[in-house]
C-alpha cells in the first residue's frame, strides 16, 4: 500500500477567512487613521498576525509603543473571533470535504499546516477537526512561512519523510515553504500568482481523483 502525507493550509484553502481578516484589519486600521485596501489585504495572506500589523503600520507611516501594539493585536483578534464565532460548515470551500474524505478513504496521512493561532477553533466550527491526524499552527512554530518549519513539523507528526508529503497552499510564502521542505507544492488560486508551485488549481473542484491517485502511487511527482 502507498501511504503519503497531505498537509493543508487553512485560511484560503479550507475556508475563506481572508474576508474576515480583512474586515477586522480594516476596522483596526481606521481606528488609528490608516487607510487599508483589499489589494493590501492580499499581501497579508499567509503572514502572521504580528507581521500583518507591522506591515499596516508601515503602510500608514505609524509607530506605536509596545503596549499599544499588543493592545491593537488583541483588539483585531477579538473582532476576528466575532466573525469566526458565526461560522459553520457552509463556509468550507468547494470540494474540500470531498478531497479530505477521499484521502481518508485511501488511508493517507492528513495534517494541517497553518500560520493561524485560531486554527483549532475554526476547524471545530466547520466540523473538520476530527479529520486531521495532526495539527500544526501559529502556536507551534517559531519561524513563519516561507520558512518550512510548519510543514516539516507536520511531516514529523505524521511519521512521513518530507519528500513523501504534498502541501496545499494559497499563499506565495506557503508555496515557497513547501518547496524548501522538498514537498510537492500545490497552489490553490491563480497560476499567475502561484507560479512557483508544482501544480496550480483554481479550487478543489478542478482536482480529479486521478490526480490525487497519481500522487499516492508516485506517478505524479515534484517538478
Ligand atoms: C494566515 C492568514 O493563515 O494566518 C493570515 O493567511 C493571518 O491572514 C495568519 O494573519 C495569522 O492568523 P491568526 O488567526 O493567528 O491571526
Ligand atoms: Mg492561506
Amino acid at each position: 500500500m502507498h501511504k503519503k502525507g497531505f498537509i493543508f493550509d487553512l485560511d484560503g484553502v479550507i475556508v475563506d477567512t481572508a474576508k474576515y481578516h480583512f474586515l477586522a484589519w480594516k476596522k483596526l486600521a481606521r481606528s488609528i487613521g490608516v487607510d487599508f485596501t483589499e489589494v493590501q489585504n492580499e499581501q497579508l495572506k499567509g503572514v502572521s498576525r504580528v507581521r500583518s500589523l507591522e506591515k499596516i503600520l508601515e503602510w500608514g507611516n505609524k509607530t506605536l509603543s509596545e503596549d499599544e501594539f499588543t493592545k491593537l493585536m488583541g483588539m483585531k483578534n477579538q473582532d476576528y473571533l466575532s466573525y469566526i464565532d458565526k461560522m459553520d460548515d457552509s463556509e468550507i470551500l468547494p470540494d474540500v470535504s470531498q478531497t479530505l474524505d477521499y484521502l481518508i478513504n485511501q488511508e493517507q496521512a492528513i495534517a494541517l499546516g497553518s500560520a493561524s493561532k485560531n486554527a483549532t477553533p475554526i476547524l471545530k466550527k466547520v466540523n473538520l477537526f476530527a479529520k486531521f491526524e495532526a495539527i500544526v499552527d501559529g502556536n507551534d512554530v517559531s519561524k513563519a512561512k516561507p520558512d518550512p518549519e510548519v510543514f516539516l513539523i507536520g511531516a514529523k507528526l505524521l511519521g512521513m519523510n518530507p519528500e513523501d508529503c504534498t502541501v496545499f497552499e494559497d499563499s506565495v510564502a506557503g508555496i515557497q515553504a513547501a518547496n524548501t521542505a522538498n514537498m510537492i507544492s500545490i497552489g490553490i488560486g491563480e497560476q499567475s500568482v502561484l507560479h512557483e508551485a508544482d501544480y496550480v488549481f483554481n479550487d478543489f473542484t478542478e482536482m480529479s481523483s486521478e490526480f490525487l491517485e497519481g500522487i499516492i502511487s508516485g506517478t505524479i511527482n515534484k517538478k
